[in-house]
């Protein structure tokens, strides 16, 4: 323990203790700030604070370093596989054979969705967007898959699986129904990634071949997606855990906050912006300099923690170079990021502000390699994020600590005042 942090609040010295975390990231605990001083602290996007201690995922946003459950992510983009990764996060330890194995049967047995859901896709209107088609249908789960209130380990497994592999059941199916194909439904022979693909790309009247390169970079794409701490979905999957809502609504919320553009939205926009640049032939230092002269944001770029590269976007860009120089799956937008990349690393304006790519900057280019269309990108990433969000959600219902989320706020509106009735109304 460091030593406390004293605060002179008012004359009077205060003192409260601090916290220091395994990777030496100290914290000032002011849990009893308001109890004994009757101030609270504002902190607007919450850049200075922590909400809880967790043993999950490490940043070091200056380094540039990424380790889930202490492992870099450089190792396990080389090394493990998604569903592998996603043990780990869930369940901190790397899986023995045997434990894969059964997760794997788990993940398989769970990957049907009633087949009463199916009238869901019919639903909605043509161009739906997938991410309003996956937050429904995730928040229904609960009414096909109801959630007892106090859950055994037993119950946990389960539902960690049913949503692992449900939610991309659902991600498929949407994409289907979007383009007025049939279904196709997942198979126990297939892996997780070549199943998905199969049930997205495959249909009664053709087979679709996996290709391993493109299984890969997928599987590679989700393990890099599966959990960054408290990001902005995660904490949201957090908030809402905290009040016992059940699971399915919880997962539902954060995959609402992750379709935002400034967040998991982005990987789209930033495919968007590239082929506007393409279509327009808009030179990327024109762009560049627009961006700059209207405080635009370059899509893709910038990070709340990241003050250096993402590593997970070295590793993308890398994953780029390697898959788009395989015949048919070159892609000049690609050139174009590198060449906005090259312009924005030598300018002020991004150096300044610590400003670089970020995961969501090449990773649209993978799934567009892969087949994918541009309004499933977000989907994607939640396929990936959700063993973190499971993760957080475990670690939270463990943590004795954790209560219901509820923050202050500083009141600035009118103080009291009376009523005016309505003929005294200007
Ligand atoms: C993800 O949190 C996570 O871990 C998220 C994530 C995960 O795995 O869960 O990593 C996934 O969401 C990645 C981020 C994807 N979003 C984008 O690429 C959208 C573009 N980026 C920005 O909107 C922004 O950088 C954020 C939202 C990512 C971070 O915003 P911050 O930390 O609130 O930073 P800020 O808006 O306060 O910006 C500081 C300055 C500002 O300029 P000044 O007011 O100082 O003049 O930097 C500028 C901003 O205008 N700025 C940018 C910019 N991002 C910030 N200028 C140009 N282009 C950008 N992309």
């Amino acid at each position: 323990m460091a030593d406390n942090a004293k605060l002179i609040v008012e004359g009077k010295t205060y003192e409260f203790p601090v916290l220091v975390g395994s990777e030496g990231e100290k914290a000032i605990d002011i849990s009893n700030l308001r109890s004994e001083t009757g101030y609270i602290t504002l902190d607007n996007g919450y850049g200075n604070t922590g909400s809880c201690q967790s043993s999950i995922t490490f940043i070091d946003g200056d380094k540039g370093i990424l380790r889930y459950r202490g492992i870099p992510i450089e190792e396990l983009s080389e090394k493990s596989f998604f569903t592998e990764t996603a043990y780990l996060l869930m369940y901190g330890e790397l899986p023995s054979e045997g434990k894969l194995k059964s997760f794997s049967e788990r993940l398989n047995k769970s990957s049907l969705i009633h087949e009463d859901m199916l009238h869901f896709f019919t639903g909605y209107p043509k161009g739906a967007h997938p991410m309003a088609i996956l937050t429904s249908v995730v928040a229904s789960l609960s009414a096909f898959y109801p959630v007892k209130d106090t859950l055994d380990p037993e119950d946990e497994e389960i539902i960690i699986a049913n949503l692992m592999s449900q939610i991309r059941t659902i991600a498929a199916f949407s994409y289907k129904k979007s383009i007025g194909e049939p279904v196709v439904y997942p198979s126990n022979k297939l892996k997780f990634v070549e199943n998905f693909l199969n049930m997205m790309f495959a249909s009664p009247v053709k087979d679709y071949s996996l290709d391993p390169d493109v299984v890969k970079a997928l599987d590679m794409f989700f393990l890099l997606s599966a959990d960054h701490e408290q990001n902005c979905s995660t904490s949201t999957v957090r908030m809402a855990g905290s009040s016992l809502a059940n699971i399915y609504s919880v997962i539902g919320a954060g995959i609402c906050a992750l379709w935002g553009k400034l967040h998991g939205g982005a990987n789209q926009e930033v495919i968007e912006m590239l082929e506007h640049l393409r279509d327009t032939r808009t030179s990327p230092t024109a762009f560049v300099d627009a961006i700059k002269n209207n405080k635009g944001k370059l899509m893709g770029f910038g990070h709340r923690v990241y003050k250096n590269f993402d590593p997970r976007a070295k590793i993308i860009k890398g994953l780029c170079h390697s898959l788009l120089k395989k015949p048919g799956l070159n892609d000049p937008t690609f050139e174009i990021a590198l060449k906005l990349e090259e312009i924005a690393l030598k300018d002020d304006y991004f150096l300044s502000r610590k400003l670089y790519p970020n995961v969501d900057f090449y990773s649209g280019l993978i799934l567009k390699a892969a087949g994918f269309p541009i309004n499933m990108f977000t989907v994607l990433f939640a396929i990936g994020r959700v063993p973190g969000w499971l993760a957080h959600w475990r670690e939270m219902r463990h943590d004795k600590h954790t209560r219901i989320s509820r923050p202050r706020q500083v009141y600035q509106g009118p103080t009291r005042r009376a009523y005016v009735p309505i003929q005294d109304r200007k």
